[in-house]
């Protein structure tokens, strides 16, 4: 008899618990993120300013506004797969002020000897690959559910594949370069129809000279997220010759 009553207990004690570290624990996960999401709104620039430094590059760097936001909006782990003098200090310093973890992948190795020593930090690994071989058997073993992965690298026709592999477990995709102009090189429309497999876009079109005769456009991508939150901030935020928040013809 005894011994029933300490079973039922023990089974209150437990159930209870865990009720209260639910209710407790996720919706203050959530709150957080709320209340990130409209300091952003309110001042994007202040974020932007945070982890991008100016004067702003148009070239190698037209992707840093996108992905600051992206990154911030995002909960999960960080994954770069081409490292850049722009995207890979800003992920690392969003990592470590958010303490997220953050993988960085190159398959040049000056890449890897340039950042190095955030080896040695606490959230971030670096690591080289000799090239993209057997690409799906490399990640299987190092991913599951991801934040954002940024598909970077030099391996042009790769990057549509590879930002497609990612589409069913990260919260968000962004591929660079993704103005029409530049399609018959990276292929993300042409062959590959990179849209179809996610169910939100928004494309970020930084104009790179104050006539507007150019642009690079980065392509933000979600199946989990509905991005038109990104059109909103985009909108609000300034650069130096204009931008296009989100429009998929560019
Ligand atoms: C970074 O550190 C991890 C383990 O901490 C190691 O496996 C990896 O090889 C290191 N990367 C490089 C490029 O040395
Ligand atoms: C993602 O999941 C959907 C629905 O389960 C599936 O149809 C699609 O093929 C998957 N996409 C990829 C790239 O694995």
């Amino acid at each position: 008899m005894l011994k029933k009553h300490i079973v039922l207990v023990l089974l209150v004690i437990i159930f209870s618990s865990m009720f209260i570290y639910y209710f407790s624990k996720v919706p203050e996960l959530n709150n957080a993120k709320i209340n990130l999401l409209d300091k952003i709104l309110q001042d994007p620039n202040e974020f932007v300013l945070r982890y991008v430094q100016i004067p702003l590059d148009y070239s190698y760097g037209s992707n840093s506004i996108p992905l600051v936001i992206s990154a911030l909006i995002t909960n999960g782990n960080l994954v770069e797969l081409g490292m850049g003098s722009f995207s890979t200090p800003l992920l690392h310093k969003i990592s470590s002020d958010y303490n997220r973890q953050l993988v960085s992948i190159d398959t040049n190795q000056d890449w890897i000897n340039r950042f190095i020593i955030y080896n040695t930090t606490k959230n971030h690994r670096l690591y080289f690959y000799h090239d993209f071989n057997n690409f799906q058997q490399k990640f299987d073993t190092k991913f599951s559910k991801l934040g954002l992965v940024l598909v970077d690298h030099i391996y042009a026709g790769l990057r549509p594949i590879h930002a497609k592999y990612f589409a069913n477990n990260t919260e968000i995709v962004i591929v660079h370069d993704a103005e029409k102009r530049s399609d018959t090189f990276y292929l993300y429309e042409k062959n590959n129809n990179i849209r179809a497999f996610f169910k939100y876009a928004c494309k970020f079109s930084l104009y790179q000279n104050f006539e507007k005769t150019s642009y690079i456009s980065t392509l933000i991508l979600s199946n989990f997220i509905d991005l038109t939150i990104l059109e909103r901030i985009f909108k609000s935020v300034k650069s130096d010759f204009g931008h296009v928040a989100c429009d998929l013809s560019f």
